[in-house]
C-alpha cells in the first residue's frame, strides 16, 4: 500500500511549509508508529513544542498537529503517531517509508515548555497514549536537568505493546550521550498499563493517590505546588480530570506569557 503515498506528485514548499524527507520509520504495533525526518537548517523550536505535519491532499496539503519527540538540539526531527484506521492523515502517514516526502510547518508552538513553568524542584510529565511524545523531547534536553533536580515521565496506556520507548526510558536514557549522566540520578519513568496485567495498572490519578509516583523520587510523597511542576499531555478526559485534581491541590495553570505551576496540551482533538 505504500504506493498510495509515493505515487503522489512531489510536494512543493510554501511560505508556511517546508518539504522534508523521511529518514526512518518504526512500527510499535498496529496502531502506533514513530518516524524521523530531515530538519531544515532554519527550523528552530523549544523542546516540548508541536508543529503542523502532513502529506499532499486533493486540493491542499492535509496537515495535522504533531508534537516533536526529539529535543531542540537534535539533527533530525522525530515524531510518535497513532494510526487511526479511517483517519484522513494517519491511514496514509502510517505507510510512509524512508525516502518519502512530508510537509513540515515552519512555525512550531506550544505550552509544554520549561518557559511556561515557574522554577521548581521536581518536574512530573504525565501522559496517556501519544501524549508521551513531547515528554520524550523535554526529557532528552540537557537544559531541563539544569532547571529541575528530578524529572519524571509517567506513561499510561491500555496495553503493554502501547508502551512505546519503554526500553530507553527504563534504562534512564543511558544511550543518550547528552543527558545520560544527569538522567542516571535525576530521571525516573513510571509506566502503567490499565487494561492488561502489568506491574503497575492504575490510572495516573490513582498512582498519585497511592504514592506510586513518588516511589523512585526523592522528596515528599505527595504533590506540592511550592516545589513540584507538572506537564499534562494526552486525552481530553485525562487532562480535564487531572487538571481539576491539581487545581484542588492549589496548582495554578501556566502559559508562555504567564508561567505557572502546571501546563497542559491535548494530544488530539475529539
Ligand atoms: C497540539 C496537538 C498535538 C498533537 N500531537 C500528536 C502526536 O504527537 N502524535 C499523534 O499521533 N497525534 C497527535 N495529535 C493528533 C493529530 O493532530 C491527528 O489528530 C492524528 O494524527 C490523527 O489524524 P487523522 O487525520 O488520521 O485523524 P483525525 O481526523 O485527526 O482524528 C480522528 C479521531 O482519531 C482520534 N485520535 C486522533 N489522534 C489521536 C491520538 N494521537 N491518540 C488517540 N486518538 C487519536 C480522535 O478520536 C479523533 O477524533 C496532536 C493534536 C494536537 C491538537
Ligand atoms: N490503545 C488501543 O489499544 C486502541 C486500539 C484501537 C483504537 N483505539 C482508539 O484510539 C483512541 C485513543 O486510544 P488510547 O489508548 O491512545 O487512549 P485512551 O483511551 O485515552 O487510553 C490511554 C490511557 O489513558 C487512560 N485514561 C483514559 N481516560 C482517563 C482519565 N480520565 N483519567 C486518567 N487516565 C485516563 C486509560 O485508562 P483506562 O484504560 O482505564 O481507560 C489508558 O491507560 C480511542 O478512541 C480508541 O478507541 C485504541
Amino acid at each position: 500500500m505504500s504506493d498510495v503515498v509515493t505515487s503522489l506528485p512531489g510536494l512543493e514548499p510554501t511560505s508556511a511549509l517546508s518539504v522534508e524527507t523521511v529518514l526512518s520509520v518504526r512500527m510499535w504495533n498496529e496502531h502506533l508508529f514513530s518516524f524521523t525526518i530531515t530538519r531544515p537548517a532554519s527550523f528552530r523550536f523549544r523542546s516540548g513544542e508541536f508543529v503542523m505535519l502532513g502529506l499532499a491532499g486533493e486540493q491542499r496539503p492535509l496537515l495535522r498537529a504533531y508534537s516533536i519527540a526529539s529535543p531542540a538540539y537534535a539533527e533530525e526531527l522525530e515524531f510518535l503517531s497513532i494510526r487511526v484506521p479511517d483517519g484522513p492523515l494517519t491511514s496514509r502517514l502510517s505507510q510512509i517509508q524512508p525516502g518519502d516526502q512530508v510537509y513540515l510547518g515552519r512555525k512550531p508552538t506550544g505550552t509544554l515548555v520549561a518557559d511556561a513553568l515557574l522554577p521548581g524542584k521536581r518536574l512530573f510529565m504525565l501522559s496517556t497514549g501519544t501524549g508521551l511524545a513531547p515528554f520524550l523531547s523535554v526529557a532528552r534536553d540537557p537544559e531541563i536537568y539544569d532547571r529541575f533536580d528530578q524529572i519524571q515521565i509517567v506513561h499510561s496506556v491500555r496495553r503493554v505493546v502501547d508502551l512505546a520507548y519503554r526500553e530507553p526510558l527504563e534504562a534512564k536514557l543511558a544511550d543518550d550521550p547528552l543527558v545520560d549522566e544527569q538522567a542516571a540520578t535525576a530521571f525516573s519513568y513510571v509506566p502503567t498499563v490499565t487494561r492488561e496485567p502489568f506491574h503497575t495498572t492504575g490510572r495516573i490519578d490513582a498512582l498519585i493517590d497511592d504514592g506510586t509516583l513518588f516511589k523512585d523520587m526523592p522528596g515528599e510523597k505527595h504533590l506540592d505546588p511550592e516545589t513540584d511542576r507538572i506537564m499534562l499531555c494526552g486525552s481530553m478526559a485525562m487532562i480535564k480530570d487531572l487538571a481539576a485534581k491539581l487545581e484542588t491541590m492549589g496548582f495554578v495553570e501556566g502559559s508562555n506569557s504567564h508561567p505557572g505551576q502546571y501546563v497542559i496540551e491535548r494530544a488530539f482533538v475529539g
